[in-house]
């Protein structure tokens, strides 16, 4: 679509956001801000559109995207909602929480966002700007993160350029996304069960207490894409547990340990979640040839970043 063109970069303030929606009216691409990552922005049912998504970020076809809605309503038009998803909603929306519900017959969304599945993925984001973008448009838009299949997610707009320049229309800067880890994602399922897809800022303790009962076991294990083994890659081997850097290794560090980034001195887990990214991109882009990670511990939120490290790290 935009080909070699340079990609524009805009200010989040109302010219840019006019200028954005009507990019994205036209069917073009955008990285946007979210309250999680950049997303990488299109019509949710624009066929041309959700295949332009694929084709800059060189994802695999068989990846579904998540569908962002301004509203309950919007939402309700595209997805069976029973008492246990409007339940969720009222809790978490808007915020960092994507449910997984089936797909309502007709809905206005095109197959290769949903990659053809009989489910669709929903959520109803928080940043003021990402949903001054939605109220805009007034139609709900799939964005998948905003960098190329398999890299590391991106939390500022430089992230997104370092791999989508060129690729995309424009990026609107936001500034730094304020979670820095992607949403979690729970599917309701018809038979009353519910699973964990991909761990995030809600935690499933958060998701349990609200459903009244725990996650069922996953069963296919690959129906969230993201969460193959090998995803959010910095480009160079990474060591996990590292209590100090041996050389030629650049170490990213948390609490006692501390590297040539730091996740957090304190030992606050929801400031080394917003820093997770910023550090693995500062490593990829490092002169170090290896990069080796501080222990973080696996409460509330750390489920979700040891979750990206393991898969950094495959
Ligand atoms: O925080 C986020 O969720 C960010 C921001 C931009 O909103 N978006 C994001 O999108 O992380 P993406 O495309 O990188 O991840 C979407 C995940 C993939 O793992 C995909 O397989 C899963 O959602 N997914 C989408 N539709 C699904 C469906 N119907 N069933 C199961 N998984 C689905
Ligand atoms: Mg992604």
């Amino acid at each position: 679509m935009t080909g070699k063109n340079a990609t524009e970069r805009l200010s989040a303030d109302a010219q840019g956001i006019a200028r954005v929606a009507a990019i994205l009216a036209q069917d073009g691409l955008v990285a946007v801000p979210t309250e999680t990552v950049y997303g990488l922005a299109a019509l949710a049912d624009s066929a041309e559109a959700g295949a332009e998504i694929y084709r800059a970020k060189g994802r695999p076809d068989f990846n579904p995207l998540i569908v962002h809605v301004a509203e309950l309503e919007q939402a309700e038009a595209l997805a069976q909602f029973d008492d246990r998803a409007r339940k969720l909603a009222v809790h978490f929306w808007p915020g960092p929480l994507t449910l997984v519900l089936p797909l309502r017959q007709g809905a206005a969304v095109a197959p290769a966002v949903t990659a053809g599945l009989p489910t669709i993925a929903l959520r109803m984001p928080a940043h003021p700007v990402m949903r001054s973008v939605l109220r805009e448009l007034g139609k709900p838009l799939a964005a998948p993160s905003a960098n190329r299949s398999g890299a590391v997610s991106p939390t500022t707009a430089d992230h997104v350029l370092a791999t989508l320049d060129g690729r995309i229309a424009a990026v609107l800067d936001g500034g730094e996304c304020a979670a820095g880890l992607e949403s979690t994602i729970a599917a309701l399922r018809p038979d009353g069960s519910w699973q964990l897809l991909r761990h995030g800022p809600v935690t499933e303790a958060q998701l349990s207490e609200i459903l009244g009962e725990p996650a069922a076991v996953k069963t296919q294990s690959v129906e969230a894409p993201g969460q193959l083994a090998q995803h959010y890659s910095p480009g160079k081997p990474v060591r996990l547990d590292a209590v100090a850097a041996v050389e030629g290794e650049f170490l990213i560090g948390f609490g006692e340990v501390a590297g040539h980034c730091t996740l957090s001195a304190s030992g606050d887990l929801a400031e080394a979640a917003a820093r997770l990214y910023a550090c693995l991109h500062e490593a990829g882009a490092s002169r170090a040839p290896r990069i080796a990670v501080a222990p973080v511990p696996d409460d509330g939120i750390g489920a979700a970043i040891n979750d990206r490290l393991r898969r950094a790290a495959a």
